[in-house]
């Protein structure tokens, strides 16, 4: 075999990345343990955040990099859910945003760290500013987890690589659950559809557990067909446009290579010009087939996917088992197991942390420790 069509091998003995992709099942796990008790939310564990959000119809999320894109996917689970208006900054920016409304809105963080500066001194700022403060961190006792009004802590676990993975998938989770915390409190769920949507929630560990040793396997085997790429270009719509921007900063942070992600309607703005030999495409294609809007998005996601197949891009898919339309227009295609709308981030997310992976061990990288990064940036 050529070196191009060669598969990549992966070791989790060896690259701690690819063991903490790995323990994600573990980490979600240990998260909806730590909030969910049967099929209702932990009444205890989530007082301090009621208190924090009681009368509060606005929320402002600050974070930085991969814990950002968490706070994007969060923004329209929580509007979708609840109905109370969602605003997302870059924590280095929220400084310089005024927010200068009659009723200070809350703030919330997040942060793997619970150390980063920018994001820490978003949450001083808005301290400052009056507004109410609630962290989402993964450490225990972590500045941001000691300052804020109400904090709650992701499970995943000490992350170790650079390259945020499963503080990810848990911050999810905890966004998720308080998306569901939120639609009951303000009436827009009814006890038994939260009931349904944890039942639904508790089986993703086991769903991921499963799914990982096919999805490593398949993007071993599709890296080598995009060895030649110089950039890449990442498409999602609505919740899976943070998915598609998280699998975007996953590859240039592991494998130096530039990559950007727009929602998928943005592409024949401007993008599309970009697209050729060396610069293919990845687009997130899933559906849930029981939700109208998830399906609209999915058609439309299968008609540029016809349009790229014209153009003769390349293009890596990720898709829902069961869907026999995609494979006619895409060659690379990923499959994930049906779930609901909401939760197929958490699905997709996990393939594309294994194509950077893949990706930064086909170019002979340091995938655990890449260039000109560090765990948590301490100074602004
Ligand atoms: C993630 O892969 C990155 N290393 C980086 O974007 C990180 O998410 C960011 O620096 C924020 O870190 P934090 O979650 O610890 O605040």
């Amino acid at each position: 075999m050529s070196e191009s069509t060669a598969a990549v091998t992966g070791d989790p003995r060896t690259h701690v990345t690819l063991s903490e992709i790995y323990e994600q099942p573990r980490a979600i796990t240990d998260t909806l343990a730590a909030y969910v008790s049967g099929n209702i939310l932990n009444t205890e564990a989530w007082a301090g955040v009621r208190s924090v959000l009681r009368g509060s119809d606005r929320l402002i999320v600050a974070a930085s990099g991969t814990s950002r894109h968490a706070g994007l996917v969060g923004e329209i689970m929580i509007e979708e859910a609840s109905g109370v208006a969602v605003d997302v900054e870059y924590a280095s920016e929220y400084p310089y945003r005024r927010y200068d409304t009659l009723q200070a809105p809350s703030v919330l963080v997040l942060s793997q760290s619970g150390e980063t500066a920018d994001t820490l001194l978003a949450l001083r700022e808005a301290t400052s500013r009056g507004a109410r403060t609630i962290s989402i961190t993964n450490v225990e006792g972590s500045t941001m987890a000691r300052e804020a009004d109400a904090t709650l802590l992701t499970r995943a676990g000490k992350e170790v690589a650079i390259a945020a993975t499963k503080s990810f998938t848990t911050q999810l989770v905890l966004l998720h659950l308080l998306s569901l915390l939120l639609g009951r409190e303000r009436g827009r769920l009814s006890a038994p559809e939260v009931a349904e949507d944890l039942q639904q929630l508790a089986t993703i560990p086991s769903i991921i557990a499963g799914s990982l040793p096919g999805w490593e396997q398949r993007m071993s085997e599709i890296v080598p067909s995009f060895a030649a790429a110089e950039a890449f270009l990442f498409l999602g719509r609505a919740l899976h446009y943070p998915i598609a921007r998280e699998g975007a900063l996953k590859l240039k942070e592991v494998s130096y290579i530039h990559a950007e992600a727009y929602p998928t309607g943005e592409l024949k703005h401007g993008p599309n010009a970009l697209l050729g030999e060396g610069a293919p495409i990845v687009v997130l294609a899933t559906r849930d087939e029981a939700d109208p809007s998830s399906m609209l998005r999915y058609r439309r996601s299968l008609q540029l996917l016809e349009e790229i197949a014209r153009q003769r891009i390349n293009a890596l898919v990720i898709a829902t088992e069961g869907d026999t339309e995609i494979e006619a227009v895409a060659t690379n295609v990923v499959f994930v197991p049906r779930t609901t709308e909401a939760l197929l981030p958490l699905l997709e997310v996990i393939p594309l942390q294994l194509f950077a992976y893949f990706m930064s061990l086909q170019k002979g990288l340091d995938v655990d420790r890449p260039r000109n990064l560090v765990k948590a940036v301490t100074t602004e």
